[in-house]
């Protein structure tokens, strides 16, 4: 990764994670399940999705305070997202951002019920952030609820399960790709550049961009699952292969996915000049989604 890049990361992973203990301090509830919302918060994860709406909102807008509450609410969301997937009815997973999973930890109830706490109470620090306008609210709200729900990440996540165990074209998978993945990616980009007062055309190109960002993050994760090193992954090696799940290398080969990962990624890039927003950390972003190694 370049060091510009890394201080990126660093500075605003911090500024993330300072904030979970700080939304989740006063809410009135039963101290186990808090516990388990802040275990999965806080267990450690890239936070790149929070840090590419940053980045979007960078590209085009100022004061940075802005954009915080939804990046929160954002990574809770994809927190949630995890906490299910996990799940012995989902991927059957034992270790997530290198610890035990939530239902492991606690126990598949209170792993059940922290996600979907996670999701809702996303919504509510949106709704609540007084540096929003009534406006903003809504429309993020509606990015959320709609890259989050039926048609978006469920529904993709749905359709990866239905895609177990049989064959599929690499435009099914594609389509799977970017709903379970693409659709928050593509939130986190539209989110903060529209907080960030891009243009429509600006946002058209941006859309481009997310896209094919979604498709080379969920790329690099099956190619991971693969070649990965579960130390480094903090999560387990060879899941999708057990759970005889669809994934680029088994669809293309090891180097079939490196080359369609490389072709998303020159796509993107000319996405992203045209957008305007080529100077800004989203290219270092996407090099560093393409070539990550966990
Ligand atoms: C894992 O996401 C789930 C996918 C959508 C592929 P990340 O690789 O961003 O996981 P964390 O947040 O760093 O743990
Ligand atoms: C899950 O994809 C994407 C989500 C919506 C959580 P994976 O099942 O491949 O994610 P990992 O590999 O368990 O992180
Ligand atoms: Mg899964
Ligand atoms: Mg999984
Ligand atoms: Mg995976």
């Amino acid at each position: 990764m370049n060091a510009n890049l890394s201080e990126y990361i660093t500075k605003y992973k911090a500024k993330i994670e300072n904030e979970f203990d700080h939304y989740l301090r006063n809410l009135n509830m039963h101290s186990r399940l808090k516990e388990s919302m802040l275990y999965s918060l806080e267990a450690g994860g890239k936070r790149l999705r929070p840090i590419l709406m940053i980045a979007s909102y960078e590209a085009y807008g100022q004061q940075v305070e802005k954009v915080l509450s939804s990046a929160i609410a954002l990574e809770m969301i994809h927190t949630y997202s995890l906490i299910h997937d996990d799940l012995p009815a989902m991927d059957n997973d034992d270790l997530r951002r290198g610890k035990p999973t939530n239902h492991k930890m606690f126990d598949e109830a209170t792993a059940i019920l922290a996600g979907d706490a996670l999701l809702t109470y996303s919504f509510e620090i949106i709704a609540n952030d007084p540096l929003l306008t009534a406006e903003e609210k809504v429309n993020l709200i509606k990015m959320l609820a709609s890259s989050s729900g039926p048609s978006g990440m469920v529904g993709g996540q749905f359709l990866d399960m239905e895609a177990e165990n049989r064959p599929i074209s690499l435009e099914e998978m594609e389509r799977i790709h970017a709903l379970k993945t693409g659709e928050l990616v593509r939130t986190a980009i539209l989110s903060g550049a529209m907080l960030g007062k891009a243009t429509k055309e600006q946002l058209e190109h941006l859309t481009t961009f997310a896209y094919y960002l979604g498709l080379i993050f969920q790329v690099q994760d099956d190619i991971l699952d693969v070649t990965g090193d579960e130390e480094k992954l903090g999560k387990p090696v060879g899941s999708d292969e057990d759970n005889q799940k669809s994934t680029y290398p088994k669809l293309l080969g090891i180097d079939g996915a490196i080359k369609q990962k490389e072709t998303y990624a020159e796509k993107a890039k000319e996405a992203l000049q045209k957008a305007g927003a080529a100077s800004s950390a989203l290219m270092d972003l996407t090099d560093y989604f393409s070539n990550r190694d966990h």
